[in-house]
């Protein structure tokens, strides 16, 4: 990535990343990726913030020496996970000088994942400062946001938030500042669902200590800064807060047709009920656009053939994968064929014990769907219907 200059003295020195498609072994990027890094240059001293995954650690380096940097006095660690803090042990030989800016928690994990010795290391504490003359730095403390050690750095004279992986976005995009949401939104919500949303609570909160500060700019360690923050900051609001949209999301798999058509002839059902539908075929499903659909959605439906006793492993999978997401999804329910007998529904509705939604009563059947099996399907989409009514959600837009 380019140099840029943000505001006098303040530098994006990061590495745009538009071939890789996979992150953390799991998630697909469709779009690349960014690991933001900033140079903020005071009057007396420098600080560099964050690093880059060590794939691109030439490009931040040749970054720095494009920024006429000769020295670096702090290393200010706002994430300890490796696409931010992989370059770190190279960036800290070559500026033996510098001290490493952690927090307590970042202090364990830098030691036990980079091989950084303590002795470099300056240990904050949350609403600390660090004077670079001119220029303030001051760090919150915001755990789990998705790592337990995370923390923020704001920049108080140019009220930019260096906002680590919050207000993120996994996308290659060259533009440095967006001042449109949709821009930026799909990337944006589809990266809160596969990384924020199991921490939604703890986001709520750090939204009310970020939201008492006076921004101008957040720039977060993945994809484009926000020149106007209410963009990103309302669109968190809405995906951490309580309520749930008319919406149904139903991951299938089907072996021989059985579950396909109750999928089918549900997915009617709920449309013709005024409810949104989104059914996800697992066996071609991109799981960060089901994850994104798990956003909002106040009820998941999973559709599960049973494969010789239990569950097909897709379905388990998709079950773990959101269970794990942990999504305000309030209702459950399970539908599926089994061809001699089997544990599947037992053991999909054993596997949610991070979400703990309502379960509605499964339509699990024996062999292909006959007439009452259809008509269970039916009741399955009233009492969907009624549920979401009686929670407010039937009453927004078809
Ligand atoms: Fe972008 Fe949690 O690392």
């Amino acid at each position: 990535m380019a140099v840029r200059e943000i505001v006098p003295d303040i530098f994006s020195v990061g590495a745009l990343d538009f071939d890789r498609r996979l992150f953390d072994s799991l998630i697909p990027l469709p779009h690349g990726t960014s690991y933001n890094a900033y140079l903020v240059k005071g009057k007396k001293k420098t600080a560099l913030i964050d690093t880059v995954d060590p794939t691109r650690e030439l490009e931040l380096v040749t970054n720095l020496v494009k920024a006429r940097v000769d020295t670096i006095d702090y290393l200010i660690v706002n994430h300890a996970e490796q696409d931010h803090s992989g370059s770190l042990p190279m960036i800290a030989e070559l500026f033996p000088q510098a001290k490493i800016v952690v927090n307590e928690k970042c202090l364990d994990m830098v030691t036990h994942l980079l091989d950084i010795s303590r002795e470099r290391c300056m240990v904050i504490k949350d609403r600390e400062t660090l004077d670079l003359g001119g220029k303030t730095l001051e760090f919150l403390i915001t755990p789990w946001v998705h790592w337990p050690e995370t923390m923020l750095t704001y920049a108080r004279e140019d009220r930019i938030l260096f906002s680590c992986d919050l207000f993120g976005s996994h996308i290659a995009e060259s533009t440095l500042l967006v001042n449109d949401l949709k821009e930026v939104y799909h990337a944006a919500k589809r990266y809160y669902a596969e990384i924020m949303m199991p921490f939604r609570s703890s986001i709520r909160e750090h939204l009310e200590k970020v939201g008492a500060l006076d921004i101008a700019m957040v720039a977060p360690s993945h994809g484009p800064m926000y020149a106007q923050p209410p963009l990103i900051l309302d669109a968190y609001r809405d995906w951490t807060g309580d309520q749930v949209k008319n919406e149904v999301v139903i991951p299938y798999v089907s072996m021989h047709g059985s579950t396909e058509k109750m999928v089918q002839h549900l997915t009617e059902a709920l449309i013709e009920r005024g409810i949104r539908v989104h059914p996800f075929n697992l066996v071609a499903t991109d799981i960060g656009e089901l994850a994104m659909a798990l956003v909002d959605a106040a009820t998941v439906v999973i559709g599960a053939p049973t494969v010789i006793f239990g569950p097909h492993p897709q379905a388990v999978y998709a079950t773990y994968l959101a269970n794990l997401l942990r999504p305000k999804t309030r209702f459950v329910s399970i539908i599926g064929s089994y061809g001699w007998g089997g544990t599947t529904v037992e053991t999909l509705k054993g596997m949610l014990t991070r979400i703990q939604p309502e379960l509605l009563d499964p339509v699990y059947i024996k062999g292909a769907p006959g007439v009452q099996d259809l008509r269970n399907l039916d009741i399955l989409a009233d009492t969907i219907a009624r549920k979401h009514r009686e929670i407010g959600a039937l009453t927004q837009a078809k």
